[in-house]
């Protein structure tokens, strides 16, 4: 029996490219996920030629709608620059997703346009990326990021989060981890996003706080070979093609490292600040340096350092133990001129409750490392307010 993804491949062979092949001869199309009925793939076109390839992605989207079984479909355009254009510097994505909302009538409209605040002026001999448009109703959008992985930045992503949340924000969480989401594990969410309208997803609520992951989207298994410009589609429509209300701040989870595709992501999330997890070991924290430098050079401003997996706690006698030796990231954040925003212990009750999806600020509130997160979450929106960038609230009618 032909699966969905077949026949939505034969669909997709009807519909024809601007020079008459058929779309999947192109080699423009990326794998072609499908998962509970819901359908999602992206054609990478030549910047240049996206008003052109516009019609055929609506034809592309139509011909899917009819594959018994598509409950949904959600065909990205993704444009590439001709390579050698240019001189070879980094293209500003920003101008290409412009590009594609005018091209898909949605126009470039006055609130997609609005810049997410002021931001300090670019630091001698930085890259002048032009700021990305802001989020409508979305207060200010915070990255969590690391320059390894493994050092707890998911964990901390959603206590911070929490720790938001409970000093009366409206919080959402974005798992900007394309290849390994985690929040369907750390919160527990199993269920789907529903659609809204056919093209817009609806945000899964859990704590008060609207989550959105890739990992509710597809499978775990689904193997993840995913084209750059994908990830980037996929990022930028978990950012503006959900419906994430009035928030007032928005907690991206981002994939770790600090390689290109990282950088494309800081540049292409309206970012007010960066948080940056560290454990204590040196090659951490000289990976934390490089994730400083990379939100810098993109104008992004260090909200500070989250020292994680700090003291080890024993459970059973209590006894404090510097496994990984201890103030590296403090000494650090000095050294660096970043704030610190505190230091969370290596403690079994984090790993457990994280691992099982009930993380602490939510499920042990009144724990002594609830309290550690709430407290880094009170200097991250003093840091936030004091850094002479409120948040700009910025509602409007849809
Ligand atoms: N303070 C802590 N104490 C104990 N365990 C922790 C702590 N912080 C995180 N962990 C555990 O460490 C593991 C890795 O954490 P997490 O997934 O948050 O890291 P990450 O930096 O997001 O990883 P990745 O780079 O893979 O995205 C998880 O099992 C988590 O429960
Ligand atoms: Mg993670």
């Amino acid at each position: 029996m032909a699966s969905v993804k077949d026949d939505v491949l034969l669909a997709l062979g009807k519909v024809s490219s601007p020079d008459g092949a058929p779309l999947p001869a192109t080699g423009k199309l990326s794998d072609v996920l499908v998962s509970d009925g819901k359908v999602f793939l992206s054609i990478t076109v030549d910047a240049g030629a996206v008003q052109e390839w516009e019609a055929v992605r609506a034809r592309a989207e139509a011909a899917i709608r009819t594959v018994a079984g598509v409950k949904s479909v959600m065909v990205a355009l993704t444009a590439e620059r001709a390579a050698g254009a240019g001189g070879g510097s980094r293209p500003p994505p920003q101008r290409h997703q412009a590009a594609l909302a005018a091209a898909r009538g949605h126009g470039a409209r006055p609130e997609t346009r609005a810049a997410a605040g002021p931001r300090p002026g670019p630091a001698p001999g930085a890259p002048s990326a032009p700021s990305p448009a802001g989020i409508p109703g979305v207060g200010a959008i915070i990255a969590v990021a690391s320059g390894k992985g493994g050092v707890g930045k998911s964990t901390t992503a959603v206590n911070l989060a929490l720790g938001l949340r409970d000093l009366g924000l409206k919080v959402g969480i974005l798992d900007a981890d394309i290849y390994g989401p985690s929040m369907p594990k750390l919160l527990a969410i199993r269920e789907r996003p529903q659609t809204v309208g056919g093209t817009r997803l609806k945000p899964i609520e859990r704590y008060g706080m609207p989550v959105m992951s890739i990992g509710f989207l597809i499978e775990e298994e689904t193997p993840m070979i995913w084209r750059g410009p994908m990830v980037m589609s996929a990022l930028t429509q978990m950012l503006r093609e959900v419906e994430w209300g009035a928030l007032d701040v928005m907690v991206v989870d981002m994939p770790p490292g600090t390689g290109d595709a990282q950088l494309t992501m800081a540049q292409q999330v309206p970012l007010k600040g960066a948080v940056i997890v560290s454990t204590p070991q040196d090659l951490a924290l000289i990976d934390a340096r490089r994730g400083i430098a990379m939100f810098r050079r993109v104008n992004v401003p260090v909200l500070g350092i989250v020292e994680n997996m700090s003291t080890f706690i024993c459970p059973h006698c209590g006894e404090r133990s510097d496994i990984f030796g201890h103030g590296g990231a403090r000494h650090e954040a000095e050294r660096l001129g970043v704030p610190f925003l505190g230091e969370v212990p290596l403690a079994i009750a984090i790993r457990e409750k994280s691992d099982a999806g009930l993380p602490v600020v939510a499920t042990a509130p009144d724990s002594p490392n609830a309290q550690i997160y709430r407290d880094i979450a009170a200097r991250v929106r003093d840091g936030l307010a004091g850094a002479g960038r409120p948040a700009p609230k910025i509602v409007i009618e849809a």
